[in-house]
Protein backbone atom coordinates (compact mmCIF):
# COMPACT_ATOMS: atom_id res chain seq x y z
CA UNK A 1 0.00 0.00 0.00
CA UNK A 2 1.28 3.48 -0.91
CA UNK A 3 0.97 5.51 2.55
CA UNK A 4 -0.09 9.08 2.28
CA UNK A 5 1.49 12.10 1.81
CA UNK A 6 -1.34 14.24 2.72
CA UNK A 7 -4.56 13.76 4.70
CA UNK A 8 -8.15 14.66 2.47
CA UNK A 9 -8.54 17.91 4.16
CA UNK A 10 -5.07 19.18 3.70
CA UNK A 11 -4.51 20.23 -0.57
CA UNK A 12 -4.51 23.69 -1.83
CA UNK A 13 -3.58 26.06 -4.91
CA UNK A 14 0.07 25.90 -3.11
CA UNK A 15 0.13 22.09 -3.85
CA UNK A 16 -0.30 22.44 -7.73
CA UNK A 17 1.86 20.33 -9.98
CA UNK A 18 2.86 17.70 -6.57
CA UNK A 19 2.67 14.46 -6.85
CA UNK A 20 0.73 12.80 -3.95
CA UNK A 21 -0.71 10.14 -2.38
CA UNK A 22 -4.18 9.93 -0.81
CA UNK A 23 -5.36 7.67 1.70
CA UNK A 24 -9.57 7.32 2.65
CA UNK A 25 -12.77 6.25 1.92
CA UNK A 26 -15.38 7.20 -1.06
CA UNK A 27 -17.10 9.58 -0.31
CA UNK A 28 -18.77 10.28 -3.84
CA UNK A 29 -18.79 9.21 -7.20
CA UNK A 30 -19.53 10.89 -10.49
CA UNK A 31 -20.06 9.40 -13.70
CA UNK A 32 -19.15 11.50 -16.54
CA UNK A 33 -18.48 9.34 -19.41
CA UNK A 34 -14.93 8.72 -19.30
CA UNK A 35 -14.37 10.90 -16.56
CA UNK A 36 -15.14 9.72 -13.33
CA UNK A 37 -15.21 12.06 -9.95
CA UNK A 38 -14.59 10.80 -6.26
CA UNK A 39 -14.52 12.71 -3.59
CA UNK A 40 -12.71 10.82 -0.84
CA UNK A 41 -12.60 11.35 2.80
CA UNK A 42 -10.86 11.12 5.63
CA UNK A 43 -11.71 12.99 9.06
CA UNK A 44 -9.51 15.94 8.15
CA UNK A 45 -11.70 16.90 5.01
CA UNK A 46 -12.39 15.88 1.48
CA UNK A 47 -10.82 16.09 -1.99
CA UNK A 48 -11.54 15.59 -5.49
CA UNK A 49 -9.87 13.07 -7.16
CA UNK A 50 -10.71 12.25 -10.95
CA UNK A 51 -9.91 9.48 -13.01
CA UNK A 52 -9.87 10.33 -16.64
CA UNK A 53 -9.48 7.17 -19.21
CA UNK A 54 -6.96 8.41 -20.96
CA UNK A 55 -4.75 9.36 -18.48
CA UNK A 56 -5.23 6.78 -16.33
CA UNK A 57 -2.13 4.12 -16.17
CA UNK A 58 -3.88 0.92 -15.04
CA UNK A 59 -7.27 -0.92 -15.39
CA UNK A 60 -10.24 1.82 -16.07
CA UNK A 61 -13.04 -0.86 -15.65
CA UNK A 62 -11.61 -1.45 -12.01
CA UNK A 63 -12.61 2.40 -11.23
CA UNK A 64 -16.02 2.02 -12.73
CA UNK A 65 -16.67 -0.70 -10.06
CA UNK A 66 -16.07 1.25 -6.91
CA UNK A 67 -19.04 2.18 -4.41
CA UNK A 68 -19.44 4.59 -1.39
CA UNK A 69 -17.32 3.76 1.52
CA UNK A 70 -14.53 1.81 -0.60
CA UNK A 71 -10.87 2.70 1.08
CA UNK A 72 -8.44 3.13 -1.74
CA UNK A 73 -5.04 4.50 -2.08
CA UNK A 74 -4.54 6.20 -5.14
CA UNK A 75 -1.51 8.59 -6.82
CA UNK A 76 -1.83 11.49 -8.55
CA UNK A 77 -0.83 14.93 -9.47
CA UNK A 78 -2.34 17.98 -7.97
CA UNK A 79 -4.15 20.38 -10.16
CA UNK A 80 -6.63 23.42 -10.51
CA UNK A 81 -9.91 23.05 -11.23
CA UNK A 82 -11.69 24.27 -14.00
CA UNK A 83 -13.57 28.10 -13.45
CA UNK A 84 -16.98 26.28 -12.98
CA UNK A 85 -15.73 23.69 -10.59
CA UNK A 86 -14.25 25.66 -7.89
CA UNK A 87 -16.23 24.59 -4.31
CA UNK A 88 -15.38 27.79 -2.01
CA UNK A 89 -17.19 25.43 0.86
CA UNK A 90 -14.45 22.87 0.71
CA UNK A 91 -10.77 23.87 1.89
CA UNK A 92 -9.82 21.93 -0.73
CA UNK A 93 -12.28 23.14 -2.91
CA UNK A 94 -9.64 24.89 -5.63
CA UNK A 95 -7.94 22.09 -6.90
CA UNK A 96 -8.33 18.17 -7.43
CA UNK A 97 -6.09 14.92 -7.98
CA UNK A 98 -5.52 13.70 -11.24
CA UNK A 99 -5.00 9.96 -10.46
CA UNK A 100 -2.57 7.70 -12.04
CA UNK A 101 -2.79 5.04 -9.81
CA UNK A 102 -5.16 3.31 -7.77
CA UNK A 103 -5.26 0.31 -5.11
CA UNK A 104 -8.34 -0.87 -3.16
CA UNK A 105 -7.19 -1.27 0.18
CA UNK A 106 -11.02 -2.55 1.25
CA UNK A 107 -14.29 -3.00 -0.50
CA UNK A 108 -16.70 -2.16 1.39
CA UNK A 109 -20.32 -3.79 1.27
CA UNK A 110 -24.01 -2.34 0.31
CA UNK A 111 -24.31 0.14 3.45
CA UNK A 112 -27.32 0.00 5.82
CA UNK A 113 -27.73 3.58 5.26
CA UNK A 114 -26.20 6.81 3.59
CA UNK A 115 -23.30 8.04 5.66
CA UNK A 116 -24.39 11.81 4.08
CA UNK A 117 -27.82 11.23 5.16
CA UNK A 118 -27.81 10.58 9.03
CA UNK A 119 -31.88 10.58 8.85
CA UNK A 120 -32.11 8.02 6.03
CA UNK A 121 -31.94 5.16 9.15
CA UNK A 122 -33.97 5.04 12.17
CA UNK A 123 -31.39 5.56 15.53
CA UNK A 124 -31.78 1.78 16.50
CA UNK A 125 -30.00 1.07 13.03
CA UNK A 126 -27.57 3.78 12.95
CA UNK A 127 -26.32 2.80 16.82
CA UNK A 128 -26.09 -1.58 15.21
CA UNK A 129 -23.92 0.19 12.71
CA UNK A 130 -21.88 2.73 15.27
CA UNK A 131 -18.80 2.38 13.18
CA UNK A 132 -20.48 3.57 10.00
CA UNK A 133 -22.58 6.78 11.81
CA UNK A 134 -19.44 7.57 13.23
CA UNK A 135 -18.29 8.63 9.80
CA UNK A 136 -20.92 11.02 9.34
CA UNK A 137 -19.97 14.89 9.71
CA UNK A 138 -22.24 15.66 12.64
CA UNK A 139 -20.37 12.94 15.24
CA UNK A 140 -17.23 13.36 13.74
CA UNK A 141 -17.95 17.36 14.74
CA UNK A 142 -19.34 16.28 18.06
CA UNK A 143 -16.37 14.12 19.02
CA UNK A 144 -14.21 16.57 17.69
CA UNK A 145 -15.72 19.15 20.53
CA UNK A 146 -15.43 16.20 22.94
CA UNK A 147 -11.56 16.11 22.57
CA UNK A 148 -11.55 19.62 22.39
CA UNK A 149 -13.56 20.29 25.72
CA UNK A 150 -11.36 17.47 27.89
CA UNK A 151 -8.15 19.31 26.81
CA UNK A 152 -9.85 22.70 27.51
CA UNK A 153 -10.66 21.27 30.96
CA UNK A 154 -7.54 19.76 31.73
CA UNK A 155 -5.84 22.88 30.99
CA UNK A 156 -7.20 24.77 32.84
CA UNK A 157 -7.49 22.60 36.06
CA UNK A 158 -3.88 22.07 35.66
CA UNK A 159 -2.62 25.51 35.51
CA UNK A 160 -4.77 26.16 38.71
CA UNK A 161 -3.00 24.01 40.71
CA UNK A 162 -5.90 20.81 40.48
CA UNK A 163 -4.37 17.11 40.82
CA UNK A 164 -5.44 14.37 38.49
CA UNK A 165 -6.09 11.52 40.36
CA UNK A 166 -7.75 8.12 39.34
CA UNK A 167 -10.10 6.58 42.09
CA UNK A 168 -11.07 2.85 42.05
CA UNK A 169 -13.70 1.72 39.59
CA UNK A 170 -14.40 -1.17 41.97
CA UNK A 171 -15.65 -0.22 45.09
CA UNK A 172 -18.11 -0.89 47.97
CA UNK A 173 -21.99 -0.82 47.43
CA UNK A 174 -22.86 2.63 49.12
CA UNK A 175 -26.13 3.22 47.34
CA UNK A 176 -27.93 5.93 47.86
CA UNK A 177 -30.36 7.59 45.24
CA UNK A 178 -29.59 5.73 41.74
CA UNK A 179 -29.14 2.01 42.04
CA UNK A 180 -25.79 0.54 41.81
CA UNK A 181 -24.12 -1.29 39.55
CA UNK A 182 -22.69 -4.62 40.84
CA UNK A 183 -19.83 -6.85 40.02
CA UNK A 184 -19.31 -9.93 41.71
CA UNK A 185 -16.39 -11.44 43.37
CA UNK A 186 -15.00 -14.52 42.22
CA UNK A 187 -12.21 -14.58 45.37
CA UNK A 188 -14.58 -13.15 47.84
CA UNK A 189 -17.94 -15.79 46.53
CA UNK A 190 -21.22 -14.26 47.23
CA UNK A 191 -19.45 -10.42 47.45
CA UNK A 192 -19.70 -7.95 45.39
CA UNK A 193 -18.37 -4.58 44.41
CA UNK A 194 -19.87 -1.72 42.92
CA UNK A 195 -19.23 0.53 39.93
CA UNK A 196 -19.25 4.00 41.27
CA UNK A 197 -22.24 6.09 40.97
CA UNK A 198 -19.58 8.80 41.19
CA UNK A 199 -16.26 9.43 43.48
CA UNK A 200 -17.79 11.32 46.40
CA UNK A 201 -16.13 9.09 48.91
CA UNK A 202 -13.08 8.81 47.03
CA UNK A 203 -12.66 12.79 47.02
CA UNK A 204 -13.20 13.86 50.30
CA UNK A 205 -11.03 11.10 51.44
CA UNK A 206 -8.25 12.69 49.31
CA UNK A 207 -8.59 16.25 51.07
CA UNK A 208 -8.34 14.37 54.43
CA UNK A 209 -5.00 13.14 53.07
CA UNK A 210 -3.85 16.85 51.99
CA UNK A 211 -4.45 17.00 48.14
CA UNK A 212 -6.58 20.13 48.53
CA UNK A 213 -7.13 20.31 44.61
CA UNK A 214 -8.55 17.53 43.07
CA UNK A 215 -9.84 16.39 39.73
CA UNK A 216 -10.34 13.50 37.63
CA UNK A 217 -12.64 13.32 34.29
CA UNK A 218 -13.97 10.13 35.40
CA UNK A 219 -16.89 7.62 34.11
CA UNK A 220 -19.70 7.01 36.47
CA UNK A 221 -22.75 4.40 36.46
CA UNK A 222 -26.38 4.89 37.55
CA UNK A 223 -28.74 1.92 37.26
CA UNK A 224 -31.65 4.13 36.72
CA UNK A 225 -34.36 5.49 34.62
CA UNK A 226 -32.98 7.00 30.87
CA UNK A 227 -34.04 10.14 29.25
CA UNK A 228 -32.30 12.08 26.37
CA UNK A 229 -29.79 13.63 28.75
CA UNK A 230 -28.93 10.44 30.83
CA UNK A 231 -26.95 7.07 30.32
CA UNK A 232 -26.39 4.69 32.40
CA UNK A 233 -22.59 5.07 32.25
CA UNK A 234 -21.86 8.86 31.68
CA UNK A 235 -18.83 11.13 32.55
CA UNK A 236 -18.14 13.93 35.10
CA UNK A 237 -15.69 16.31 35.16
CA UNK A 238 -14.80 15.58 39.11
CA UNK A 239 -13.56 18.14 41.03
CA UNK A 240 -12.75 18.71 44.93
CA UNK A 241 -11.31 21.68 47.04
CA UNK A 242 -9.81 22.20 50.56
CA UNK A 243 -10.21 25.47 52.42
CA UNK A 244 -13.19 27.36 50.42
CA UNK A 245 -16.31 28.03 50.52
CA UNK A 246 -19.34 28.48 48.13
CA UNK A 247 -17.78 31.81 46.76
CA UNK A 248 -14.53 30.24 45.62
CA UNK A 249 -15.88 27.55 43.79
CA UNK A 250 -18.28 29.31 42.14
CA UNK A 251 -15.56 31.53 40.71
CA UNK A 252 -13.52 29.34 39.96
CA UNK A 253 -15.78 26.83 38.12
CA UNK A 254 -17.13 29.78 35.82
CA UNK A 255 -13.93 30.62 35.04
CA UNK A 256 -14.12 26.94 33.82
CA UNK A 257 -17.03 27.44 32.20
CA UNK A 258 -15.88 30.26 30.23
CA UNK A 259 -12.76 29.13 29.46
CA UNK A 260 -14.41 25.63 27.69
CA UNK A 261 -16.93 27.46 25.77
CA UNK A 262 -14.25 30.19 24.67
CA UNK A 263 -11.91 27.40 23.43
CA UNK A 264 -14.48 25.03 22.18
CA UNK A 265 -16.88 27.09 20.02
CA UNK A 266 -15.66 30.77 20.69
CA UNK A 267 -18.35 32.12 22.95
CA UNK A 268 -18.17 34.49 25.91
CA UNK A 269 -20.23 33.84 28.91
CA UNK A 270 -21.25 36.63 31.07
CA UNK A 271 -18.83 37.14 33.57
CA UNK A 272 -20.52 36.43 36.64
CA UNK A 273 -22.60 33.86 36.41
CA UNK A 274 -26.55 35.01 37.96
CA UNK A 275 -27.78 33.11 41.10
CA UNK A 276 -31.01 31.72 41.62
CA UNK A 277 -32.29 30.42 44.91
CA UNK A 278 -34.05 27.26 44.61
CA UNK A 279 -37.22 28.63 46.50
CA UNK A 280 -37.03 31.25 43.94
CA UNK A 281 -36.39 28.97 40.79
CA UNK A 282 -39.51 27.13 41.51
CA UNK A 283 -41.74 30.17 41.86
CA UNK A 284 -40.63 32.22 38.95
CA UNK A 285 -39.59 28.57 36.43
CA UNK A 286 -40.94 26.06 38.12
CA UNK A 287 -37.82 24.01 37.88
CA UNK A 288 -34.60 23.86 39.42
CA UNK A 289 -32.63 23.97 35.81
CA UNK A 290 -34.43 27.01 34.72
CA UNK A 291 -34.21 27.86 30.89
CA UNK A 292 -33.21 31.32 31.05
CA UNK A 293 -32.85 31.97 27.08
CA UNK A 294 -36.74 33.08 27.16
CA UNK A 295 -38.85 35.19 30.00
CA UNK A 296 -42.78 33.72 30.40
CA UNK A 297 -42.67 33.58 34.20
CA UNK A 298 -45.00 31.41 36.26
CA UNK A 299 -47.70 34.34 37.75
CA UNK A 300 -48.92 34.19 40.86
CA UNK A 301 -52.82 34.17 40.19
CA UNK A 302 -54.64 33.02 43.54
CA UNK A 303 -55.65 36.41 44.83
CA UNK A 304 -57.84 36.63 41.59
CA UNK A 305 -58.92 32.55 41.19
CA UNK A 306 -60.28 32.89 44.82
CA UNK A 307 -62.40 36.19 43.52
CA UNK A 308 -64.05 34.43 40.89
CA UNK A 309 -67.16 32.15 40.88
CA UNK A 310 -64.33 29.30 39.70
CA UNK A 311 -64.76 26.86 42.23
CA UNK A 312 -62.02 23.74 41.44
CA UNK A 313 -58.91 26.12 42.85
CA UNK A 314 -60.44 27.69 46.17
CA UNK A 315 -58.70 24.82 48.09
CA UNK A 316 -55.52 24.91 46.08
CA UNK A 317 -52.52 25.36 47.83
CA UNK A 318 -51.38 27.62 45.23
CA UNK A 319 -52.70 28.93 41.44
CA UNK A 320 -50.00 29.74 39.31
CA UNK A 321 -50.27 31.37 35.54
CA UNK A 322 -48.70 31.22 32.56
CA UNK A 323 -49.10 33.84 30.37
CA UNK A 324 -48.76 32.61 26.33
CA UNK A 325 -47.90 36.00 23.78
CA UNK A 326 -49.78 35.72 20.91
CA UNK A 327 -51.38 32.00 22.17
CA UNK A 328 -55.01 32.96 21.58
CA UNK A 329 -54.09 30.83 18.07
CA UNK A 330 -54.00 27.85 19.94
CA UNK A 331 -56.87 25.06 19.03
CA UNK A 332 -59.14 23.29 21.16
CA UNK A 333 -56.81 20.30 20.07
CA UNK A 334 -53.86 21.87 20.56
CA UNK A 335 -55.17 23.16 24.07
CA UNK A 336 -56.45 19.47 24.73
CA UNK A 337 -52.67 18.30 24.12
CA UNK A 338 -51.05 20.58 26.56
CA UNK A 339 -53.28 19.55 29.00
CA UNK A 340 -52.72 15.72 28.42
CA UNK A 341 -49.28 17.48 28.83
CA UNK A 342 -49.49 18.55 32.46
CA UNK A 343 -51.06 15.72 33.44
CA UNK A 344 -47.81 13.53 33.09
CA UNK A 345 -46.77 15.42 35.92
CA UNK A 346 -49.93 14.71 38.03
CA UNK A 347 -52.03 18.05 37.32
CA UNK A 348 -55.24 17.00 37.33
CA UNK A 349 -56.31 19.68 34.50
CA UNK A 350 -55.51 22.75 32.78
CA UNK A 351 -57.59 25.74 33.43
CA UNK A 352 -57.14 28.62 29.90
CA UNK A 353 -58.62 31.93 29.29
CA UNK A 354 -58.30 33.96 26.20
CA UNK A 355 -57.76 37.49 25.90
CA UNK A 356 -59.77 38.86 23.04
CA UNK A 357 -61.05 42.47 22.21
CA UNK A 358 -59.90 43.80 26.14
CA UNK A 359 -62.07 40.72 27.70
CA UNK A 360 -61.23 37.44 28.84
CA UNK A 361 -62.84 34.64 26.45
CA UNK A 362 -63.23 30.94 26.48
CA UNK A 363 -62.47 28.41 28.88
CA UNK A 364 -63.23 29.26 32.72
CA UNK A 365 -63.30 32.91 31.80
CA UNK A 366 -67.35 33.60 32.69
CA UNK A 367 -66.40 32.66 36.29
CA UNK A 368 -64.52 36.03 36.32
CA UNK A 369 -66.92 38.92 36.08
CA UNK A 370 -65.95 42.15 34.46
CA UNK A 371 -64.38 43.80 36.95
CA UNK A 372 -62.18 40.88 38.14
CA UNK A 373 -61.49 40.02 34.23
CA UNK A 374 -59.55 43.93 33.85
CA UNK A 375 -57.54 43.93 37.37
CA UNK A 376 -56.25 40.34 35.97
CA UNK A 377 -55.43 41.95 32.45
CA UNK A 378 -54.41 45.14 33.97
CA UNK A 379 -52.37 43.17 36.71
CA UNK A 380 -50.58 40.35 34.41
CA UNK A 381 -50.02 42.75 31.33
CA UNK A 382 -52.35 41.21 29.02
CA UNK A 383 -52.79 42.02 25.44
CA UNK A 384 -55.26 40.95 23.29
CA UNK A 385 -54.70 37.65 21.39
CA UNK A 386 -52.90 36.38 24.63
CA UNK A 387 -53.99 33.01 26.42
CA UNK A 388 -53.31 32.59 30.47
CA UNK A 389 -52.83 28.73 31.13
CA UNK A 390 -53.38 28.09 34.98
CA UNK A 391 -53.10 25.25 37.16
CA UNK A 392 -53.96 24.84 41.17
CA UNK A 393 -52.58 22.40 43.40
CA UNK A 394 -50.49 21.59 45.85
CA UNK A 395 -47.28 23.92 45.44
CA UNK A 396 -44.43 21.55 44.37
CA UNK A 397 -46.82 19.52 42.02
CA UNK A 398 -48.41 23.05 40.73
CA UNK A 399 -44.84 24.62 40.07
CA UNK A 400 -43.30 21.26 38.51
CA UNK A 401 -46.27 20.98 36.18
CA UNK A 402 -46.99 24.68 34.97
CA UNK A 403 -42.61 24.99 34.74
CA UNK A 404 -43.33 22.00 32.27
CA UNK A 405 -45.93 23.32 30.18
CA UNK A 406 -43.19 26.46 30.09
CA UNK A 407 -40.77 24.75 28.54
CA UNK A 408 -42.83 22.75 26.32
CA UNK A 409 -44.22 25.67 25.21
CA UNK A 410 -41.11 27.44 24.32
CA UNK A 411 -40.27 24.10 22.30
CA UNK A 412 -43.54 24.53 20.35
CA UNK A 413 -43.21 28.31 19.49
CA UNK A 414 -38.95 28.15 18.74
CA UNK A 415 -38.35 30.06 22.20
CA UNK A 416 -35.14 28.75 22.59
CA UNK A 417 -31.94 29.21 20.81
CA UNK A 418 -28.92 26.61 20.36
CA UNK A 419 -26.15 29.15 20.23
CA UNK A 420 -27.67 31.30 22.99
CA UNK A 421 -26.00 29.94 26.64
CA UNK A 422 -27.58 31.19 29.84
CA UNK A 423 -25.72 30.20 32.58
CA UNK A 424 -27.26 30.44 36.18
CA UNK A 425 -26.26 28.92 40.00
CA UNK A 426 -29.65 27.48 41.91
CA UNK A 427 -28.64 27.63 45.31
CA UNK A 428 -29.95 27.00 48.76
CA UNK A 429 -31.80 23.98 47.93
CA UNK A 430 -33.60 22.44 50.92
CA UNK A 431 -31.38 19.91 53.56
CA UNK A 432 -34.12 16.89 53.03
CA UNK A 433 -37.38 15.75 51.19
CA UNK A 434 -39.52 13.38 52.87
CA UNK A 435 -40.41 10.27 51.12
CA UNK A 436 -43.58 9.05 51.81
CA UNK A 437 -43.20 5.38 50.07
CA UNK A 438 -40.00 4.91 52.38
CA UNK A 439 -41.54 6.94 55.10
CA UNK A 440 -38.11 8.72 55.92
CA UNK A 441 -36.22 11.79 54.88
CA UNK A 442 -34.09 11.60 51.94
CA UNK A 443 -31.19 13.89 50.77
CA UNK A 444 -31.77 16.46 47.79
CA UNK A 445 -28.61 16.34 46.68
CA UNK A 446 -26.61 13.67 48.79
CA UNK A 447 -25.72 12.78 52.55
CA UNK A 448 -22.11 14.20 52.27
CA UNK A 449 -23.84 17.85 51.76
CA UNK A 450 -23.82 20.00 55.12
CA UNK A 451 -26.54 21.66 56.39
CA UNK A 452 -27.06 25.43 55.91
CA UNK A 453 -26.23 25.77 59.67
CA UNK A 454 -23.33 25.39 62.37
CA UNK A 455 -25.95 24.57 65.12
CA UNK A 456 -26.40 20.60 65.21
CA UNK A 457 -29.53 20.97 67.21
CA UNK A 458 -31.11 22.39 64.24
CA UNK A 459 -30.82 19.35 61.95
CA UNK A 460 -33.18 17.72 64.42
CA UNK A 461 -36.11 20.46 65.51
CA UNK A 462 -36.98 21.06 61.59
CA UNK A 463 -35.23 19.04 59.13
CA UNK A 464 -37.85 20.10 56.30
CA UNK A 465 -37.35 23.87 57.16
CA UNK A 466 -33.26 23.27 56.81
CA UNK A 467 -31.55 24.80 53.59
CA UNK A 468 -28.21 22.96 52.73
CA UNK A 469 -25.29 23.79 51.20
CA UNK A 470 -25.77 22.72 48.00
CA UNK A 471 -26.04 24.37 44.17
CA UNK A 472 -25.77 23.01 40.82
CA UNK A 473 -24.81 24.78 37.82
CA UNK A 474 -27.61 24.90 35.39
CA UNK A 475 -27.50 25.67 31.50
CA UNK A 476 -30.34 26.63 29.02
CA UNK A 477 -32.68 23.99 31.32
CA UNK A 478 -30.18 21.52 32.17
CA UNK A 479 -28.38 20.70 35.25
CA UNK A 480 -24.75 20.75 34.04
CA UNK A 481 -23.13 20.41 37.42
CA UNK A 482 -23.84 20.00 41.03
CA UNK A 483 -21.94 19.89 44.11
CA UNK A 484 -21.76 21.34 47.65
CA UNK A 485 -19.92 22.05 50.82
CA UNK A 486 -19.38 18.76 53.02
CA UNK A 487 -19.92 17.83 56.55
CA UNK A 488 -15.93 17.75 57.35
CA UNK A 489 -17.07 16.89 61.31
CA UNK A 490 -17.56 13.53 61.92
CA UNK A 491 -21.05 14.41 64.74
CA UNK A 492 -22.76 16.37 61.68
CA UNK A 493 -22.80 13.59 59.14
CA UNK A 494 -23.64 11.19 61.88
CA UNK A 495 -26.21 12.79 62.96
CA UNK A 496 -27.30 13.51 59.16
CA UNK A 497 -27.04 9.43 58.35
CA UNK A 498 -29.41 9.16 61.56
CA UNK A 499 -31.69 11.44 60.56
CA UNK A 500 -32.24 9.81 57.00
CA UNK A 501 -33.28 6.48 58.74
CA UNK A 502 -30.44 4.50 59.23
CA UNK A 503 -29.21 3.04 62.75
CA UNK A 504 -25.52 2.85 64.20
CA UNK A 505 -24.68 -0.53 62.51
CA UNK A 506 -26.01 0.70 59.16
CA UNK A 507 -24.06 3.88 59.40
CA UNK A 508 -21.05 1.52 60.91
CA UNK A 509 -21.25 -1.07 58.19
CA UNK A 510 -22.20 1.01 55.10
CA UNK A 511 -20.16 4.43 55.88
CA UNK A 512 -17.97 3.76 59.11
CA UNK A 513 -14.39 3.85 56.69
CA UNK A 514 -15.45 7.85 55.86
CA UNK A 515 -16.64 8.40 59.77
CA UNK A 516 -13.32 7.16 60.87
CA UNK A 517 -11.80 9.13 58.58
CA UNK A 518 -13.18 12.30 59.33
CA UNK A 519 -11.73 12.00 63.08
CA UNK A 520 -8.14 12.39 61.24
CA UNK A 521 -7.75 15.73 60.68
CA UNK A 522 -10.45 16.73 57.89
CA UNK A 523 -10.05 19.90 56.17
CA UNK A 524 -13.50 21.79 55.44
CA UNK A 525 -13.87 21.10 52.12
CA UNK A 526 -16.32 21.02 49.08
CA UNK A 527 -16.81 20.10 45.73
CA UNK A 528 -18.83 20.22 42.41
CA UNK A 529 -19.18 17.65 39.56
CA UNK A 530 -19.96 18.24 35.77
CA UNK A 531 -22.30 16.17 33.70
CA UNK A 532 -19.21 16.08 30.80
CA UNK A 533 -21.55 14.65 28.49
CA UNK A 534 -24.36 17.02 28.75
CA UNK A 535 -21.35 19.97 28.84
CA UNK A 536 -20.78 18.82 25.28
CA UNK A 537 -24.44 18.27 24.23
CA UNK A 538 -24.96 22.02 24.78
CA UNK A 539 -21.07 23.09 23.20
CA UNK A 540 -22.64 20.57 19.96
CA UNK A 541 -26.01 21.84 20.25
CA UNK A 542 -27.74 18.69 20.47
CA UNK A 543 -30.44 17.54 22.64
CA UNK A 544 -29.34 13.96 22.59
CA UNK A 545 -26.72 12.97 24.88
CA UNK A 546 -26.05 9.55 22.72
CA UNK A 547 -24.49 12.14 19.69
CA UNK A 548 -21.96 13.32 21.89
CA UNK A 549 -20.56 9.56 23.17
CA UNK A 550 -19.00 7.17 20.63
CA UNK A 551 -20.19 3.75 21.79
CA UNK A 552 -23.79 5.42 23.97
CA UNK A 553 -26.46 3.03 24.93
CA UNK A 554 -30.03 3.00 24.13
CA UNK A 555 -33.14 3.89 26.43
CA UNK A 556 -33.32 0.43 27.63
CA UNK A 557 -29.16 0.22 28.67
CA UNK A 558 -27.73 -2.10 25.66
CA UNK A 559 -25.69 -1.44 23.29
CA UNK A 560 -26.99 -2.61 20.05
CA UNK A 561 -23.47 -2.85 18.16
CA UNK A 562 -21.62 -5.45 20.34
CA UNK A 563 -25.39 -6.61 22.06
CA UNK A 564 -24.68 -6.17 25.08
CA UNK A 565 -25.73 -7.04 28.48
CA UNK A 566 -25.41 -10.84 27.34
CA UNK A 567 -25.38 -13.77 28.27
CA UNK A 568 -22.24 -15.67 30.08
CA UNK A 569 -21.58 -19.25 29.93
CA UNK A 570 -22.46 -21.54 32.98
CA UNK A 571 -18.83 -22.05 33.97
CA UNK A 572 -18.33 -18.21 34.18
CA UNK A 573 -21.23 -18.46 36.52
CA UNK A 574 -20.14 -21.38 38.99
CA UNK A 575 -16.65 -19.65 39.00
CA UNK A 576 -18.46 -16.87 40.84
CA UNK A 577 -20.72 -18.94 42.88
CA UNK A 578 -24.06 -17.31 41.04
CA UNK A 579 -27.59 -18.98 39.54
CA UNK A 580 -29.74 -17.21 37.36
CA UNK A 581 -32.97 -18.00 39.44
CA UNK A 582 -35.12 -17.07 35.96
CA UNK A 583 -34.68 -15.35 32.45
CA UNK A 584 -36.76 -12.76 32.38
CA UNK A 585 -35.71 -11.68 28.73
P1 LIG B 1 -24.74 14.64 40.68
O1 LIG B 1 -25.43 13.38 41.00
O2 LIG B 1 -25.55 15.91 40.71
O3 LIG B 1 -23.57 14.92 41.73
O4 LIG B 1 -24.02 14.50 39.29
C1 LIG B 1 -23.24 15.56 38.77
C2 LIG B 1 -23.63 15.85 37.32
O5 LIG B 1 -23.52 14.67 36.54
C3 LIG B 1 -24.49 14.70 35.49
N1 LIG B 1 -25.26 13.44 35.53
C4 LIG B 1 -25.50 12.67 34.46
N2 LIG B 1 -25.19 12.82 33.17
C5 LIG B 1 -25.56 11.85 32.31
N3 LIG B 1 -26.23 10.74 32.66
C6 LIG B 1 -26.57 10.53 33.96
N4 LIG B 1 -27.21 9.40 34.29
C7 LIG B 1 -26.22 11.53 34.92
N5 LIG B 1 -26.39 11.66 36.25
C8 LIG B 1 -25.80 12.82 36.60
C9 LIG B 1 -25.35 15.92 35.72
C10 LIG B 1 -25.07 16.28 37.16
O6 LIG B 1 -25.21 17.66 37.38
N6 LIG B 1 -20.84 13.42 43.61
C11 LIG B 1 -21.77 14.48 43.25
C12 LIG B 1 -21.06 15.75 42.90
C13 LIG B 1 -20.53 16.51 44.09
O7 LIG B 1 -21.28 16.67 45.07
O8 LIG B 1 -19.39 16.98 44.00
C14 LIG B 1 -22.60 14.02 42.07
O9 LIG B 1 -22.35 13.01 41.45
O10 LIG B 1 -24.91 16.95 34.86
Amino acid sequence: MNIRTHTCGELNINSIKKTVVLNGWVNTIRLHGQVIFVDLRDRYGKTQIVFNSEGYLEDFEQVKKLSMEDVISITGKVQSRSEGAINPDMTTGEVEVMVSKMEILNEAAPLPFIISDRNSAEEDLRLKYRYLELRTDELQKNINIRHKTYQAVRHYLAGENFLEIETPVLMKSTPEGARDYLVPSRIHQGKFYALPQSPQIYKQILMISGYDRYFQIVKCFRDEDLRADRQPEFTQIDIEMSFVDEEIIYKKMENLTHKVFKEVINVDLPKDFPRLKWDEAMDLYGSDKPDLRYEMLLQDVKPFTDKSEFNAFKSSEIVKGLVVLGGAKYSRKIIDNLTDYVKKYKAKGLAWMKVEDGYLSGGISKFFNNDLQQELIVKLKLKNNDVIFMIGDDKELTQVALGALRVEIARIEKLAKNDIFKPVWVTDFPMFEFDADANRYVARHHPFTAPSTNDISELETDPLSLKSRGYDLTMNGYEIAGGSIRNHKPDFQEKIFELLGMDKNETKSRFGFLIEALKYGTPPHGGIAFGFDRLVMLLAGTKNIRDVIAFPKTTSASSLMDESPSSVSVSQLSELNISIISNKD
